[in-house]
């Protein structure tokens, strides 16, 4: 019984078509080798979101089959990658200064290929800005047709000028691409793509299409294969997991898909992101209480505090029914990490507003908060509502929203003083010699002292000092 739209996933003749090429790219590199005795060298940046990394994770495993190494500079690179973010102005700002600066760089190694993909490209007003100002750019491809890199990439060899690749919409979904992980510990596993939220302020929806969800088989094989592979912490990815399983035939439910995955031999932790609140269901909060793989960790992101600003943003809850559900997930899970997303400066907004924003900061007590000023994104509603705030006055209440928000973070660490906690080691701390990082189920950031072999290992570590945003162990 066929329990997906079938037209959804890329055949398995497309990847071998798509193997095929990226081994003739790999035989072409093999070649230069031969003449020159250099290897070929890679260097790609990301911008924006897990969505994005995670891609970027299969496009650098496509890069190394076709046999590019890291480069340790950009500048000393054959080959540049932006993977590109829309999602708020200043992330667009950083990939045209960047591109700038290429420009000479280019100049001086013609056979450097320049290439951007991701969000910011699937709007047309970008396309014209790279056409008109940033020539030097080699190949553009975006959201929806990641996995023909490798044709497109070949393409771009054989020619010169630039080439450019942009589906408006979603094909196939992705399925088996080579990927190539940060961590050999951890993994990101997609579970849909897209967004159909339209909340009135966000370009995703726009840039990444509908939601799609993989099937249930997909993913938990996938996972399997990860955790063959060394995993032991997976981290699901969606725009709004709690929808994921809509256009399913069998209509399989978030909850009912982590009851799968937490039956994987092997598997330690499981993390999700991100749950809309709207769409957070008790059958949900069941099963990240049943769960024993589940972490203690909610990202729930709340955007802003007034009804009447939630109403504006499309966000379909109310601020009494946000702090009911947090009470309702606290209480059915005791121990829970919330976490959450706050936009200030939203048009409309005025103090009143932000105080509720404040309000319900200090009534939830989140154990931390990604906040961000409202950027305007052209073509959404928000973009050409009425009463914009001006840039001082949303600056000023961010950084009141800061003083509020960051003692209560630094309240939740200090709770830990004295408790011996289960981490996750991460890496050795960019802080201090000797000092390794890692993650506990309640996603706070641990440094202790340790040796580096204990990297991808979960270890008891008693806390004994805390700062903000992160707290100071020893191991046990
Ligand atoms: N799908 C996720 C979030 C994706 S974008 C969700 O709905 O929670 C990540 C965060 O960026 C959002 O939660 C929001 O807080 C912020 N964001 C999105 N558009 C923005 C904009 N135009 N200006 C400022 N912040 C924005
Ligand atoms: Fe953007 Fe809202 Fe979709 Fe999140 S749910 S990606 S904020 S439209
Ligand atoms: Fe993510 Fe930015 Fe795209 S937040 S989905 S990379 S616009």
């Amino acid at each position: 019984m066929s329990k997906r739209e079938p037209e959804l996933k890329i055949t398995a003749e497309e990847i071998q078509r798509i193997q095929k090429i990226i081994k003739e790219v790999r035989a072409k590199n093999d070649k230069e080798f031969v003449r020159t005795g250099k290897q070929k060298t890679y260097y790609i940046t990301t911008f924006g979101c897990q969505m994005n990394a995670h891609d970027s994770e299969k496009l650098i495993g496509m890069v190394e089959q076709m046999g590019y190494t890291p480069a340790d500079k950009e500048k000393e690179a054959d080959f540049i990658l932006y993977n590109t973010c829309c999602v708020r102005e200043n992330a667009e700002h950083k990939v045209f200064g960047k591109l700038g600066a290429l420009k000479h760089v280019k100049a001086r190694n013609n056979d450097l290929k320049i290439v951007l993909c991701g969000c910011m490209m699937q709007q047309e007003k970008v396309l014209n800005t790279i056409k008109q100002k940033y020539r030097h750019v080699d190949l553009i491809f975006g959201t929806f047709n990641l996995y023909k890199f490798p044709e497109l990439f070949l393409a771009s060899i054989e020619t010169s000028g630039m080439i450019i690749d942009i589906w408006k919409e979603h094909k196939e979904i992705m399925e088996d691409l080579p990927s190539i992980r940060k961590y050999k510990f951890k993994a990101c596993v997609n579970i849909m793509y897209g967004c159909n939220n339209f909340c009135t302020y966000c370009i995703v929806p726009f840039v990444r299409g509908r939601e799609r969800s993989r099937s249930p088989e997909d993913i938990v094989q996938e996972i399997k294969d990860l955790v063959q592979d060394g995993v032991k912490e997976i981290m699901l990815l969606g725009q709004n997991v709690n929808s994921y399983g809509k256009n399913l035939e069998d209509q399989t439910s978030f909850a009912e898909l982590l009851y799968k995955i937490n039956e994987v031999e092997g598997l330690e932790r499981i993390r999700f992101m991100t749950s809309h609140p709207k769409d957070l269901s008790d059958e949900l909060i069941e099963a990240m209480r049943s769960c024993e793989k589940v972490c203690k960790h909610l990202h729930l992101p709340i955007q802003a505090g007034s009804t009447k600003i939630l109403t504006a943003m499309n966000r379909k809850y109310t601020k009494e029914e946000y702090t009911l559900l947090a009470r309702k997930i606290q209480d059915a899970i005791p121990g829970i990490a919330l976490t959450t997303d706050i936009i200030v400066g939203f048009p409309g907004e005025t103090e009143e507003d932000f105080q509720d924003t404040l309000d319900i900061l200090k009534e939830i007590q989140f154990h931390s908060a990604y906040t961000f000023l409202y950027s305007i994104r052209s073509g959404t509603p928000a973009a050409t509502m009425d009463d914009q705030v001006i840039e001082e006055v949303a600056q000023e209440r961010f950084s009141r929203l800061l003083g509020v928000l960051n003692p209560i973070i630094l309240t939740h660490s200090e709770a830990l003083i004295g408790k011996t906690i289960e981490v996750l080691v991460e890496e050795v701390s960019k802080q201090a010699e000797g000092i390794l990082a890692g993650r506990s189920d309640q996603n706070h950031l641990v440094h202790f002292a340790g040796k580096e072999e204990l990297i991808g290992q979960i270890v008891s570590v008693k806390i004994i000092e805390a700062k903000t945003f992160y707290v100071v162990g020893e191991k046990v």
